[in-house]
């Protein structure tokens, strides 16, 4: 869906399709640096990170596993808890593979702690984290991402996987969502 079909639900546009495809690549590019030689499995963090590891995967120059998980974190309305539920779990063993998370955002950092310290216990060679976007003020706990897309403002975004309400996953580029649609 193009800005044209949504602009008056949004305040202003943050990251351009061109920019986080472009930051994407250069991602990918240091992905593949970092595990060569190596197994590399990309575990997407459903439903936010779909279009980040539809696109990371691609520009991978390299074979690459995908597995989902979808979680949800207990709290209070938009506010997230670190109390996690596992809605689907992953559906291969991971004992001893080099996982890399792919998230959409990392906000509180509560569920990517929570999910990280999972994984972990799982007897993984490996794990580390890959968010297309990290919001350092609003940070409730330390959670140690090797890759960054982009740092943004604590406003509300949408779009590239990240909704309202269910709607805008469908824009390629991520925008600051309007007041008036919210309140
Ligand atoms: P955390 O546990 O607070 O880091 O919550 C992370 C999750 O909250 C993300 O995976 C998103 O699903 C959701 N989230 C956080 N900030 C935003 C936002 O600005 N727009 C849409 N979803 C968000
Ligand atoms: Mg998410």
């Amino acid at each position: 869906m193009d800005l044209a079909a949504i602009s008056g639900d949004i305040e202003r546009v943050i990251v351009t399709e061109e920019a986080l495809q472009a930051r994407i690549k250069e991602l990918a590019a240091q992905v593949d640096k970092d595990y060569e030689g190596k197994d590399l499995l990309l575990v997407g963090v459903l439903k936010g990170a779909v279009m980040a590891v539809a696109d990371l995967s691609r520009a991978l120059q390299r074979h690459v596993e995908m597995d989902w998980m979808a979680v949800s974190s207990y709290g209070s309305g938009t506010k997230s808890s670190g109390v996690v539920r596992i809605l689907k779990d992953l559906d291969r063993d991971i004992t001893g593979r080099n996982v890399l998370i792919v998230e959409d955002i990392v906000d509180s950092g509560l569920t990517l702690s929570w999910l990280k310290s999972n994984l972990e216990s799982r007897g993984v060679g490996s794990v580390e984290i890959l968010s297309i976007l990290r919001k350092p003020e609003a940070a409730k706990v330390h959670v140690d991402v090797k890759y960054v897309g982009f740092e943004i403002p604590p406003d509300f975004v949408i779009g590239y996987g990240l909704d309202f309400d269910e709607k805008y996953r469908n824009l390629p580029f991520i925008a600051v969502l309007a007041k008036h649609m919210y309140s």
